[in-house]
């Protein structure tokens, strides 16, 4: 077998067999097969796109490039959920808490912000003491002790995914459907978990800005899930504004606590209601309209707010920030942002908010680059409030003072203003559930 054909096969329009797929992706992991040659076949594939049984060909050559996470030894239905990533996105550290609360266990491993979208890991790293880097032993023993826990995605899990997407970032081959899907599912069947909820964004802070890719993207997922023979659900949801108030680590840790306390704002709540009852329902609890209920009680009662704690506590997090959170470290400064015209804010562009919190030092460009946890933004106007002269928008936090200007241009050049109201879009657009049994 030669690369050389593969890439030729490819580029003809034909399909690639599933020995000619792992051939390529053996390979490039061993650093046999040059980048060069690598980014001909991802462009091919860009162009020619992939059948179904490529693609789960594909992400099964990515999800066994490494070591896979060993769960066997952790007891209960496994759950996992994930984010095509957004701006102001905290609702793992709301849904993983609620469904562990509810029996569904939850070792989950999650990554870290780049560019305009944020990491799960580093809102986790802003409470004081919180160690996300435990050791397999650690890991298992922290989820069978307490029902949940949250760790750093292990470098050893599908490298050549790692490899790739370094490649495709530089040439321009991320935005392909295919080498999206198996990208995100190769990491997901590597997991090993039994159910796996995706939350596909859409909109102007998502990879895909409309709701037809979305939808495709959704569809591609699932049909991988369910070849893998997993319980798997898609909610294609919006992400044309950022999610619930707060952007920015320590901001969004408090915001999902108000909301795990019950005082959460109404976007963010009812996402994390919807993606927690459909983990309960993939795992076997009853209907939908059942799970949700469980799910509102679990919010109520406090019950996901001290699974939230205990896991705090199992992974060395201090927990007196979780029960009074006016004790987080906080920005020394702060900068209110108003604006000049009357009307209704008609829209935002999403990757424009993540790009402002990232300038007051939220985000990183570089994989390598530090972060400041408690710099961000809270929004006090979202896309269909009505705005008058003056009106503060939005509070920037920051610990650099030089670093207002350039990101208060930035927020509100990310923002529409005009006479006419928009109509309101939905928060979840559509929900496709696949699995082989019924609850
Ligand atoms: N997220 C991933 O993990 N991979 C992609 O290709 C795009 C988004």
């Amino acid at each position: 077998m030669r690369m050389y054909d593969i890439i030729k096969k490819k580029r003809d329009g034909m399909e690639l067999s599933k020995e000619e797929i792992f051939f390529f992706i053996n390979r490039y992991v061993k650093g046999e097969i040059p980048d060069y040659q690598a980014s001909a076949l991802c462009m091919a594939i860009f162009f020619k796109g992939m059948s179904a049984e490529e693609t789960f060909s594909l992400t099964k050559a990515i999800c066994e490039s490494g070591e896979k996470l060993d769960l066997s030894g952790i007891k209960g239905i496994k759950a996992d959920k994930h984010s095509t990533g957004g701006v102001g996105d905290k609702t793992t550290l709301i849904v993983a808490p609620t469904v562990a609360s509810l029996g569904v266990t939850v070792a989950k491993m999650s990554g870290r912000g780049l560019g305009h979208t944020g990491g799960t890991i580093d809102k986790l790293e802003s409470i004081t003491g919180f160690n996300t880097e435990l050791s397999e032993e650690e890991f298992e023993k922290t989820v069978n002790d307490t029902g949940i826990a949250v760790v750093s995605q292990s470098a050893e899990l599908a490298p050549a995914d790692k490899m790739l997407y370094a490649l495709r970032d530089v040439t321009a081959t991320v935005d392909s459907l295919p080498l999206i899907a198996s990208s995100i599912m190769g990491k997901k069947l590597a997991a090993d978990d039994d159910c796996i909820v995706l939350d596909v964004k859409t909109g102007s802070g998502a990879f895909m800005k409309n709701i037809e890719e979305s939808r495709e993207l959704a569809k591609i997922m699932v049909d991988i899930g369910v070849r893998a023979g997993k319980r798997i659900a898609a909610l294609i949801t919006d992400m044309d504004k950022p999610l619930g108030n707060t952007i920015g680590n320590s901001l969004e840790v408090i915001e999902a606590i108000e909301t795990l306390k019950g005082n959460g704002p109404e976007d963010l709540t009812e996402l994390s209601v919807a993606l927690s009852a459909n983990i309960l329902y993939l795992a076997g609890n009853g209907s939908y309209k059942e799970c949700e209920k469980k799910v509102r009680m679990s919010l109520k009662d406090g019950k996901a707010l001290q699974t939230f704690i205990k896991m705090v506590k199992a992974q060395g997090g201090d927990t007196e920030l979780i029960k009074d959170t006016d004790k987080f470290p906080k920005a020394k400064y702060s900068r209110n942002i108003t604006v000049e015209e009357e009307g209704y804010i008609t829209s935002v562009d999403a990757e424009g908010y993540g790009m402002s919190a990232l300038l007051l030092g939220a985000g990183r460009n570089k994989k390598d680059d530090k972060i400041d946890s408690t710099a961000g933004i809270i929004l006090r106007k979202k896309t269909g409030d009505y705005v008058k002269k003056g009106d503060v928008i939005a509070v920037l936090y920051a610990n650099d003072q030089n670093l207002f200007d350039s990101s208060e241009e930035r927020l509100l050049a990310s923002t529409v203003i005009s006479e006419k109201r928009r109509e309101k879009r939905p928060l979840i657009f559509e929900t496709l559930v696949k699995m082989d049994f019924e609850g």
